[in-house]
């Protein structure tokens, strides 16, 4: 269609007549005039329609159009410094593509399980837009942070044979006759890839069968993993502050409008700077019991835990050191004091929580072979992983970083269920 231009750019065209598609977001009318919001997915502009100047049947078609319904509209861009996005259009003509049934959500409020229900259509909303903008921005932080940092992409499997994260939260499945189960996480596939490219990471979704209902637990969630050979934990570290840092100042420069109308504070944000604490696990533990919180020595940190120690600090918090016991199979133990695991989980403040877990991994083939054992998990399937043990073992450290938590701290997000456009978790596999 000639002349068709998507609001966002509708700024070149002032002064000039311009076609827009799209759907009917709020209709006001006044004596004479109609009101139309519209959004085109671009953005939203209001189309003013005066009826002087425009034909009866434009007036009538006005009048006809329902909240979603979409349309086809000519008109003059006009600068308006108090309109949504600057801009106005003066409507001549309205060409009306599908008038929309009574639409289910209205501005008033509605239960999240209903929001959820019609998630579809609930990503229309302006609220949602700005969410789902965020989080495409934090994508491509993620991408072309590793991209210009000389990492190799390498896309990890969905169907695996083997357990990475603990054997709780697996999602079983047929394949063919065998067992196979949803990856928990690419991490062992980049092992050896970061032994044939040296510097990789991999980017998919990944499942875990959550069983609790929490603010932060999905089923099937997106995580972005590097992983470099020949670095120990403080490099790894190193790694993720510098990542974080890139990730909160793209989202900075390129999403201010989206913030807003989130109405994100945007200081705690601009102080997400170098360099982050890091902190011991016994050093964390002292907060959380500070903090007046029950705490068992040795046990891992929950999500209250979690929360009082980032609220200590302005900026992600890296709690290393964790005891070797409640952590994974394939991490090492730090040789210096070997009941813990060099291992680290990046806190985000705001009481956010844990957004990155990684470490160095265990390097000595017969270390994790015991491991292995100790976990009770099948050798058999493990023995490929063995094999980058078995040629030429180096010391390597990787982490993987969960994107929907990522964008609920970002964005100041009460739950994750907001934070992907059609979210798994117990109870939600619809729509
Ligand atoms: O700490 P996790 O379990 O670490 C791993 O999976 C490692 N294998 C990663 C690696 O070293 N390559 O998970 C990493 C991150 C968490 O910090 C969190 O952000 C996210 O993944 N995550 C979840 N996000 C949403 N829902 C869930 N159920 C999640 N489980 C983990
Ligand atoms: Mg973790």
């Amino acid at each position: 269609m000639k002349n068709h231009v998507y609001i966002n750019e509708i700024g070149k065209f002032v002064g000039q007549e311009i076609v827009l598609k799209g759907w009917l977001y709020n209709k006001t009318h006044k004596g004479k005039l109609y009101f139309l919001m519209l959004r085109d997915g671009s953005g939203l502009i209001q189309g003013v329609v005066f009826k002087p100047d425009v034909t009866d049947a434009v007036f009538e078609a006005c009048e006809k159009l329902t909240l979603e319904s979409s349309l086809m509209v000519t008109g003059t861009v006009r600068e308006d410094k108090r309109a949504v996005g600057g801009y106005e259009l003066q409507i001549k003509d309205v060409q009306i593509i599908n008038i929309a049934g009574e639409y289910p959500i209205s501005p008033k409020e509605h239960g999240v399980e209903f929001l959820m229900d019609n998630r579809h259509l609930w990503l229309r909303s302006s609220r949602q837009f700005a969410i789902l903008k965020i989080r495409h921005e934090i994508i491509k932080a993620c991408r072309d942070y590793f991209d210009s940092n000389g990492f190799v992409l390498i896309d990890a499997p969905i169907f695996t044979p083997a357990a990475c994260e603990g054997t709780s939260t697996l999602f079983e499945t047929e394949y063919f006759g065998e067992k196979a189960y949803l990856t928990q996480s690419g991490q062992l596939y980049m092992e050896p890839a970061a032994a044939a490219f040296g510097k990789v990471y991999c980017f998919g979704p990944t499942f875990r069968a959550e069983k609790s209902k929490t603010r932060r637990h999905l089923t099937e969630f997106w995580m972005i993993e590097p992983e470099v050979a020949f670095m120990d934990l403080d490099g790894d570290m190193d790694l993720a502050e510098d990542f974080l840092v890139h990730i909160v100042t793209r989202v900075l420069e390129n999403r201010q409008e989206e913030l807003k109308i989130l109405e994100r504070d945007l200081k705690p944000l601009e102080s997400v700077k170098k360099p982050f604490p890091r902190i011991h696990y016994d050093e964390a533990v002292k907060i959380v019991k500070e903090a007046g919180l029950e705490f068992i020595d040795g046990n891992d940190l929950g999500a209250p835990d979690e929360t009082a120690i980032s609220e200590k600090f302005d900026r992600p918090v890296m709690v290393h050191r964790y005891p070797a016991e409640v952590k994974a199979f394939y991490m090492k133990n730090d040789p210096q004091d070997p009941g813990r695991a060099l291992c680290v989980d990046v806190l985000a403040p705001e009481g956010y929580g844990e957004i990155i877990g990684g470490g160095q991994r265990e390097d000595d083939y017969q270390t994790l072979v015991n491991k292995i054992q100790k976990h009770n998990l099948p050798m058999s399937a493990f023995e490929w992983y063995l094999d980058v043990r078995r040629y030429g073992s180096v010391p390597h450290a990787g982490f993987g970083l969960g994107i929907e938590r990522t964008v609920a701290w970002i964005c100041k997000l009460p739950h994750v269920r907001e934070t992907i456009p059609f979210p798994r978790m117990l109870h939600r596999l619809t729509p």
